[in-house]
């Protein structure tokens, strides 16, 4: 009993606290302002006397807050255990004299001279084991235990210093972090322990990764090496030990984040908040795997000089980059944001071109629409020196005049403004847009596994995943991409895209999510695998034919320019990446066949009912996605939910009361908007580059 009463008491403990440092991110980022907007400025790059006028400038710009001390560690340490931080006093008191807000930043991405002559070990080793040198970023090796003591402790010094500053608002962790492969002596000591402590004994390791080939086995922990496809080439590899060689270095990287975190919280004030600016959806660091941040924010630069959207697309840039980032980042915690937009013109592109006048703007707008609590930019002055000179600034190179993207932040910021007397609390999601609502089920390990063994050289998991993303956004529907805690029954359409290593429970949870009225739409390769990569002694994906109401009986994939022709309703669709040959159970509709190669005839769609909801399985990959869409039409009309038809490129949302629409493409595009509605900003006819907002 007394035991019991201890539990309620720590539960209720616990409930108190948890808000206060947990997931509760929404509370840093009152809904009435809707979105703050800032910019990162490196005050030891500039003369000091130019500060009070560069924060002042800013201010005027309305710009409201400001990031720094992003790499500075040199100047915050300028020798082992000498720490200076006067000059970031002054930076951060001056900031706030002018009214701006202070978000600081973890500076362990570079690291000072001093350290790496002294501990050649902190140093990152890499595939050819090449230990990296001093004069660069992100090279450290996130399991050397002597640059982690190094780390923490600047970043305790910053905590005791700023935790309590009323000007300092929040943090941001290191800089875009990335699960590197590191092959340094701390990492395969790290590498040990993490298999011992997941696997507890070698036979189980043996196992798990099926060592009895090629007599790969071991008898102690102690005789692993990292696997090393670079030296030892693709035969040479085992892909169960790859694929726990990814999840280690995600989980260090993570680990490394969280102990950050966990440093910060020990001294800063409740007020707050704790972020990092990841690289994007394409990049190995899982965000899901921390645990101690409030929530997770990204960085986007969609254009890189590539072609894209007509003939002008090249200047506008990438669709789906941060939108993407946005319904992948945003669910995790309910909030996020984007740190680093593109300004302008960046130098890593393959050409760096002017970007379309009307683009910053548009990009800043879309991540307002697609729900971004903050946004700022890499950088406020164009910098006159150093590897990223051509990277443009909010300022040009005199430091005072505002470039074109300078010039449409503040216009956004403006408008932003006005927004905000518009707002009203309570506003609710159209049912419209709720109904349309739909779930993508993602996880890293599904897709370091696929890029392992991705079985032909035309299948790519992510662009996979993007058919059907692109379909959704067309249509209309609000997307999530969500993980497997994550609550599938909030949505109710789920897809499960390629998802090949399953368990029973899993599969038990797609199950129950049909039976309690969800729409699933599985695809092709799904559940042909156990968590660690085998594949099951029984019947092809023996775990989900029941769910699918299938068999599967082989699978397929063709040359580049072969064409595999599916039939769905008398019209014929094209493949050539993947196809499974599906054979179906007695309660099951076929939906499409093949219409040629030597199985023509058997299934390669098919859906069945299951309690109140559905489950549709399509085995196959088409090269223009038009028979998965007309799959999902099918799935959508068949619940009476009404969708959109949107082009490649316009996108329409709605946030907190108001609707906005972007186009990236290269015509524009009538919106159907009532005449009731009031447009706040932009036009009915909306131009490339363009933005439209409005009330209805
Ligand atoms: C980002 C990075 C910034 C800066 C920028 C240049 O990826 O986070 O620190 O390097 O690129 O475009």
């Amino acid at each position: 009993m007394l035991a019991l009463k201890k539990y309620f008491v720590i539960t209720i403990c616990l409930y108190l606290i948890m808000p206060l440092h947990g997931r509760d991110a929404k509370r840093f980022f009152p809904q009435e302002e809707l979105i703050t907007i800032g910019t990162f400025y490196y005050p030891e790059h500039w003369p000091e006397s130019q500060w009070d006028r560069d924060f002042k400038n800013m201010a005027d710009m309305g710009f409201e807050y400001v990031h720094m001390a992003e790499f500075a560690w040199a100047f915050m340490e300028p020798s082992e255990g000498q720490f200076d931080f006067a000059w970031l006093d002054r930076a951060v008191e001056l900031a706030g004299k002018h009214g701006l807000k202070v978000m600081l930043c973890t500076p362990t991405a570079a690291t000072p001279v001093w350290m790496g002559i002294k501990y050649p070990e902190i140093y990152l080793v890499d595939a050819n084991y090449r230990r990296m040198e001093h004069g660069t970023r992100q090279m450290s090796s996130l399991s050397s235990p002597v640059y982690q003591r190094l780390s923490y402790r600047i970043i305790a010094e910053m905590a005791k210093r700023y935790g309590n500053n009323p000007n300092v608002w929040g943090w941001q962790l290191d800089n875009e972090p990335e699960a590197k492969a590191d092959y340094s002596p701390a990492a395969q000591e790290g590498f040990r322990r993490w298999l011992e402590n997941r696997y507890k004994t070698i036979d189980a390791l043996n196992r798990a990764w099926g060592t009895a080939f090629w007599s790969i086995v071991y008898s102690d922990f102690d005789q692993i090496r990292i696997h090393n496809t670079t030296t030892v080439g693709w035969w040479g590899n085992n892909p169960h030990a790859l694929l726990d060689f990814k999840r280690f270095s995600a989980d260090t990287q993570a680990d490394f984040l969280d102990q950050q975190a966990e440093i910060l919280r020990e001294h800063i004030s409740q007020r707050q908040f704790i972020t990092t600016n990841y690289a994007g959806v394409h990049n190995h660091a899982d965000p899901r795997r921390t645990e101690n941040l409030d929530f997770p924010a990204f960085t986007s630069y969609p254009n890189s000089g590539t072609p894209n959207l007509g003939e002008q697309g090249f200047r506008r840039g990438d669709p789906d980059n941060l939108m993407q980032n946005n319904d992948y980042y945003r669910p995790i915690a309910g909030v996020t944001g984007v740190l680093e937009i593109q300004p302008g013109q960046v130098l890593w592109g393959s050409v760096n071109p002017l970007l379309q006048p009307g683009v910053v703007r548009m990009w800043l707008w879309h991540n307002f629409a697609a729900g971004c609590r903050l946004a700022s930019s890499y950088r406020y002055r164009q910098i006159l020196y150093g590897v990223e000179q051509y990277v443009s600034g909010m300022k040009l190179t005199d430091g005072i005049t505002s470039s074109q993207g300078g010039m449409e932040y503040e216009q956004f910021i403006r408008e932003i403004k006005e927004l905000r007397k518009r707002y009203k609390p309570d506003s609710e999601m159209p049912r419209e847009l709720a109904a349309r609502r739909t779930a993508i089920l993602w996880s890293h390990d599904n897709l370091w596994d696929h890029q392992r063994q991705s079985q032909s050289q035309q299948w790519d998991l992510w662009s996979h995943v993007l058919k059907y993303y692109r379909i959704l956004k067309s249509m209309g529907a609000p997307v999530d991409y969500i993980s497997e805690e994550d609550d599938f029954t909030a949505y109710p359409f789920l897809i499960v895209p390629a998802y090949q290593a399953v368990d029973e429970a899993l599969v038990k949870m797609w199950n129950d999510y049909a039976s309690q009225g969800g729409h699933l739409l599985i695809t092709c390769r799904t559940g042909c695998k156990t968590r660690n990569g085998h594949f099951w002694e029984g019947p092809w994906a023996q775990p989900v034919t029941g769910l699918i109401g299938a068999d599967i009986t082989g699978y397929d994939m063709l040359l580049p320019n072969g064409s595999g022709e599916v039939t769905m309703e008398e019209k014929t669709y094209s493949w050539n990446n993947w196809a499974d040959l599906l054979e179906r159970h007695d309660d099951t509709q076929v939906l499409t066949t093949y219409s040629n190669q030597f199985y023509f005839g058997k299934a390669a769609v098919v859906a069945r009912r299951q309690g109140s909801g559905s489950v549709t399985y399509i085995g196959v990959d088409t090269d223009d996605a038009q028979l998965e869409r007309r799959v999902l039409q099918n799935i959508f009309q068949q619940r009476n939910v009404r969708t959109e038809n949107f082009p490649l490129g316009v996108y329409v949302y709605w946030r907190d009361g108001f609707w906005i629409a972007v186009n990236y493409s290269s015509n524009s595009y009538m919106l159907k908007i009532p005449d009731s509605a009031t447009i706040l900003f932009g036009r009915r006819n909306l131009a490339p580059a363009g933005v439209t907002v409005w009330t209805q």
